[in-house]
């Protein structure tokens, strides 16, 4: 399998250019800089990132290129750019001509890099060194008005360099850039589609799993579910998923997703353990004890049930590419990863070997393996929906009585926004139209706040529950805007909650961003 490998210098949009270069059917892969891995005969091509760090600074992030300068078609992008001219007899110096924010470049020499690109385009640059003297052998390719070496080639080499930043929307042809880089230069064939995963995938999973049984948590969620039927083509039924019924899951849910699953032929065991975890939340009010009770038990039930499985070698997880760069990138893990994401402690405490058939995929891709595994749209388009479940939406202690009031007020919402025509984009599916308001919404849900307020009813006074209806845009949950619901949406929502729920009174809309709210409200 081809393959581009982007050496990350920790710039905020590294990520950007596998995005970029996967959106042109190119396998790529992230790796910090200090942790470069062997080049094989499957790299076509390396890039160079970004990085807030300069060049010349004491502790600049450095990487040996011995084996891929004049070796393999080689990108430098922005620090990337000003490492290669530094370390090879050019000179990068803080001079007046740093820039941030747009630029226009003039292409200055005929380069495969530039092809079809027009004389003078929009490029982003964000920059406080500049490269004041090109390395060996480089002659400039683009310049902007003030940065006379905005772009250049290193001649008898297939080694580049820009500036600014290709990957980044603003630059007006900079997809067009990367497209020439990897398909012009590192001649890639761009042939990395979902039916290529997936046929790939399968027989690697054939081959690394042998007659092994595996077991594999699902969620309901997108990952765990194209993970499961991604497993299940390669090992059918030596694959056992478990589907635990914590007792928070949403109306119906639990039987809606154990049906699905069975119509697809996955081997589902369903373990309904409502009462466990309630009792483990009985009298717990505090956000973070509640989901500590929670992450228990499902560990308790989910390793009682795989015991139950014998001769069980592997724990299959839904884990996704982002996770991945998140948990080794040259910063560090994350602090805005949440350890609570993933089932911590499960893999040691079970002594399973770990596989991931989804770990070099982005969230979107794994909808359009979905989609090529012939998943129900229903199940592929769905909301994320957090572990925790309703414990976390529910605020202070969980009652049946509590649970039952939302399960109720969040149904009319989700099945409202599902039958309420709108044209917007997609929100599961880029460059496609939605075809009804939960679609064009990234996640959506309801909260049951622990006050009570006074209302009149027909002749009669009630004092009772307000509930918080949530909906959000977002790319990865990191960030996250309200949507901007239409009111005659709005009016007609909180009409048919109050009238239909018993137990509340009153509905409010929240109309926080994160930061600095957060989309679940505990
Ligand atoms: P916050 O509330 O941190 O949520 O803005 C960001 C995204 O993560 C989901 N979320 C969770 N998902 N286990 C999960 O699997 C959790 O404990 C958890 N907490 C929050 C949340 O629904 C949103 O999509």
């Amino acid at each position: 399998m081809e393959k581009i490998i982007i050496l990350d210098f920790g710039s905020q949009v590294t990520q950007l250019i596998g995005r970029r270069l996967r959106e042109l059917n190119v396998y790529c892969e992230i790796h910090p800089f200090n942790k470069a891995p062997q080049l094989d005969a499957e790299v076509k091509g390396v890039i160079l990132s970004g990085s807030p760090a300069s060049v010349r600074g004491e502790n600049a992030p450095f990487v040996d290129l011995g084996e891929i300068k004049g070796k393999l078609p080689l990108l430098g992008i922005c620090y990337g750019a000003q490492f290669l001219a530094y370390h090879y007899g050019g000179m990068v110096e803080n001079s007046d001509s740093r820039e941030y924010g747009r630029a226009m470049m003039s292409v200055k020499a005929d380069s495969p890099l530039f092809e079809g690109i027009p004389q003078t385009s929009q490029v982003w640059m964000s920059h406080g060194d500049t490269i004041t003297r090109l390395p060996e052998g480089a002659v400039v390719i683009g310049s902007t008005d003030d940065v006379d070496n905005a772009a250049y080639h290193i001649e008898g080499e297939e080694t580049y360099a820009v500036q600014f930043h290709p990957e980044v929307f603003h630059s007006e042809y900079g997809a067009e850039m990367l497209k020439n880089f990897v398909v012009r230069i590192c001649g890639c064939s761009c042939s990395w589609t979902p039916d290529s995963f997936i046929e790939t995938s399968v027989a690697e999973l054939k081959s690394k799993l042998g007659d092994d049984k595996v077991i594999l948590g699902l969620s309901g969620g997108v990952d765990s579910t194209v993970a499961a039927v991604l497993l299940n083509r390669a090992i059918g039924a030596n694959l056992t998923c478990i589907f635990v019924d914590n007792g928070l899951l949403r109306k119906n849910e639990f039987e809606d997703v154990l049906e699905s699953y069975q119509d697809m032929g996955l081997n589902v065991v369903g373990a309904r353990s409502g009462k466990l975890f309630l009792d483990a939340l009985k009298g717990v009010s505090d956000p973070e004890q509640k989901r500590k009770a929670i992450g228990k038990t499902f560990i308790d039930v989910f390793d009682a049930e795989a015991h139950k499985i014998s001769g069980a070698k592997w724990l299959a997880q839904g884990t996704i590419y982002p996770d991945v760069i998140e948990s080794c990138s040259v910063n560090g893990p994350s602090a805005t990863i949440k350890s609570h994401h993933n089932v911590g402690g499960l893999p040691e405490k079970m002594n399973l070997k770990i596989v991931e058939p989804l770990r070099s995929l982005f969230k979107d891709e794994v909808r359009r393996v979905g989609r090529a595994l012939g998943i129900k749209e229903e199940l592929i388009s769905r909301h994320p929906f957090p572990g925790p479940s309703l414990g976390i939406r529910i605020l202070g202690e969980v009652t049946e009585e509590k649970l039952a009031i939302l399960r109720e007020a969040d149904a009319i919402f989700i099945n409202k926004l599902k039958n309420w025509p709108c044209d917007l984009p997609s929100a599961s599916e880029p460059g496609r139209r939605a075809s009804n308001l939960y679609d064009s919404i990234w996640q959506a849900g309801t909260m049951l706040l622990p006050v009570r307020s006074v209302g009149v009813m027909g002749d009669e006074r009630t004092y009772e529950y307000t509930c918080a209806l949530r909906a959000v845009i977002s790319t990865d949950g990191m960030t996250a805007d309200w949507v901007h619901l239409p009111y005659d949406f709005l009016a007609e929502l909180s009409n048919e909650i109050i009238n239909k729920v018993r137990g509340v009174n009153r509905v409010c809309y929240d109309i926080s961003s994160k930061p600095p709210a957060t989309i679940e409200w505990e």
